[in-house]
Order: C-alpha cells, then sequence, then structure tokens
C-alpha cells in the first residue's frame, strides 16, 4: 500500500495520506510519498490545485515516534532534513495546496499543515506540537512556521506546554481559513480547490509567490516584489482575456494548464 494515494480530479490533485492504522504518522514512505507529490506537481502542468488530506480519524499525528525510536541522531536528523525541505517545496510549488484537516494535526502534521497554503478543517479537528510531551522539539517548521502564523507568544505557549487545540481555536488565532462540518470537509475543499482552478494559472501562481515570498520580505521590498510580479501578470494571454472579456461582459476563458 502506497504511503500517500494520489488522485486526480479534472484539475485537482487529491493527495491521501494512507495510514491510518498509525494516524497517517510520517515515516520514511510517508517522506518519499511528499517529495513524490513535490515532483508530480512539478511535472504535471494540468494539476491547478493540490488537497492534501488524511484517511481515517487523523490527518497527521506527526514524525512516526516508533520510527525515531529505532533511528540515532543523524537518521533522525536526515528524515527531518527530507521533510523539511519537501514542505519547503510546497512553498515554491506553482500551485496553491490546500490543507484538508479531517482530524489531528500534530507535530509534524501540524507543520504539514501550515506549509500549505490554505488550512480547512473539519470542525473534529486538532493541532498542537506536542513534541515536548516526548523530550523532542518540532523540527519541520513548527516554532517557526507557528509563531509567524499566530504569534510569538502563543506559538511559544503551545511549543512548551504541548496542548492541543480546537479547530475553532485555531481559526480564532488565524492558523485555519475555515472550519467546517465534519461531513462537509471534502466537498467544501472541493469548492474552494474548483474556484482557484478556474482562475487564470499564471495570475494564481503570481499571488502566491507574492504573499509566500514577500511574507519573508520587509514591507518595501515586498512591495517592490509585488510590483515586479504584478507587471509579469499583465503581460500575460490570461490578462488581456480577462480583461477583454470583462469591458465584453463575458466570462473569461484563461489557460488551462499552468
Ligand atoms: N507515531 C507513531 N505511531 C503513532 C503516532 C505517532 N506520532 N500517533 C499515533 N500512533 C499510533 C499509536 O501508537 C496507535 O498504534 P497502536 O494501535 O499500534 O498502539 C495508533 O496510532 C492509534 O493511536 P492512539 O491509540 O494513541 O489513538 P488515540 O485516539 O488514543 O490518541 C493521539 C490520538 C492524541 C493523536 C495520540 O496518538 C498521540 O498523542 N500521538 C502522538 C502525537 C505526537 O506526539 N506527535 C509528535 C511526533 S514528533 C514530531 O512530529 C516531530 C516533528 O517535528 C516532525
Amino acid at each position: 500500500m502506497d504511503a500517500i494515494v494520489f488522485e486526480k480530479e479534472d484539475g485537482i490533485l487529491w493527495a491521501k495520506l494512507n495510514r491510518p492504522e498509525a494516524l497517517n504518522a510520517i515515516n520514511e514512505d510517508v517522506v518519499a510519498g511528499l517529495e513524490k507529490l513535490v515532483e508530480k506537481v512539478r511535472e504535471e502542468r494540468d494539476v491547478r490545485v493540490v488537497i492534501i488530506i488524511g484517511t481515517g480519524k487523523a490527518f497527521c499525528a506527526g514524525a512516526d515516534i516508533k520510527m525515531f525510536l529505532r533511528s540515532d541522531t543523524f537518521t533522525a536528523r536526515e528524515i527531518i532534513e527530507r521533510l523539511g525541505k519537501a514542505l519547503e517545496g510546497f512553498e515554491d510549488l506553482d500551485a496553491p495546496i490546500i490543507a484538508a484537516v479531517n482530524g489531528f494535526a500534530l507535530g509534524g502534521g501540524c507543520e504539514m499543515a501550515m506549509a500549505c497554503d490554505l488550512i480547512i478543517a473539519s470542525e473534529k479537528a486538532f493541532f498542537g506540537q506536542p513534541e515536548i510531551n516526548i523530550g523532542i522539539i518540532p523540527g519541520a517548521g513548527g516554532t517557526q512556521r507557528l509563531a509567524r502564523l499566530i504569534g510569538w507568544k502563543k506559538a511559544m505557549e503551545l511549543c512548551l506546554t504541548g496542548d492541543r487545540i480546537s479547530a475553532q481555536e485555531a481559526e480564532k488565532l488565524g492558523l485555519v481559513n475555515k472550519v467546517v462540518k465534519d461531513d462537509e470537509l471534502e466537498e467544501e475543499v472541493r469548492k474552494i480547490a474548483k474556484i482557484i482552478a478556474e482562475k487564470s494559472p499564471t495570475a494564481v501562481t503570481l499571488v502566491k509567490q507574492a504573499v509566500n515570498r514577500g511574507f519573508k520580505m520587509g514591507l518595501k521590498d515586498g512591495i517592490a516584489y509585488e510590483r515586479d510580479l504584478f507587471a509579469l501578470s499583465f503581460s500575460s494571454e490570461d490578462a488581456r482575456e480577462g480583461m477583454t472579456a470583462f469591458v465584453e461582459k463575458r466570462k473569461p476563458e484563461f489557460r488551462k494548464t499552468r
């Protein structure tokens, strides 16, 4: 059985974490699956939006602790480095990634969700960085992305206490875009993915780059970067089509592939 199962549905690629017996904990097969996901989206230009979801009751309960117990420091570091690079790869991809958080998103699972562009959560989901409870610390961006997303002190609290927060609390903190009913999660996420997939693929990619890369810059540099990407979007065929369609009062017909 593959640790991540891929299914294509029009321009949407579903990546289903498939280790329900271990709450989709991240072992080497899952890391390899995440690397494959990044490679796949780079190569398959018809993929417009990616959705990551867990099978069973968890999105992902973090790194596989049983695997860690068998690993020495160097092996553990190597696995974490591969995981971290795959997650950085998410941010660099042209296509947006939506985390459909169907249950526990803990440790590496929370880190995976945070590396996605949007997080839509089931009302039953929980988030947290519980590594401290087992004597380690987050290693795939937990202390870093969390502080940038929800603020320094709240991130410090979650990483120091290992406490889990509900989807509702995560939404209040700005970690989650939207909380939906558990049995409506897939449909809600599909709806959002379809809305994005109908836009100009060039504009979608440039928005993603402007927000993600600009976020790491100072405001002045970020705005200058945005202006350059605006000019790039302006020179695309889709921009001509979008503006012409507006004037002609019709729906634009944007390119179908990235
Ligand atoms: N690694 C390996 N196996 C895991 C796992 C993990 N992270 N999380 C759950 N499992 C396994 C359990 O061992 C159990 O397997 P068995 O039936 O063979 O015993 C199975 O999944 C079901 O789990 P539980 O019986 O514990 O389910 P629960 O509903 O009672 O509790 C839970 C759910 C609160 C998520 C609990 O499983 C838990 O606390 N898991 C560990 C969470 C954690 O500490 N994550 C951080 C890992 S380290 C990390 O992620 C570092 C990093 O930065 C990448």
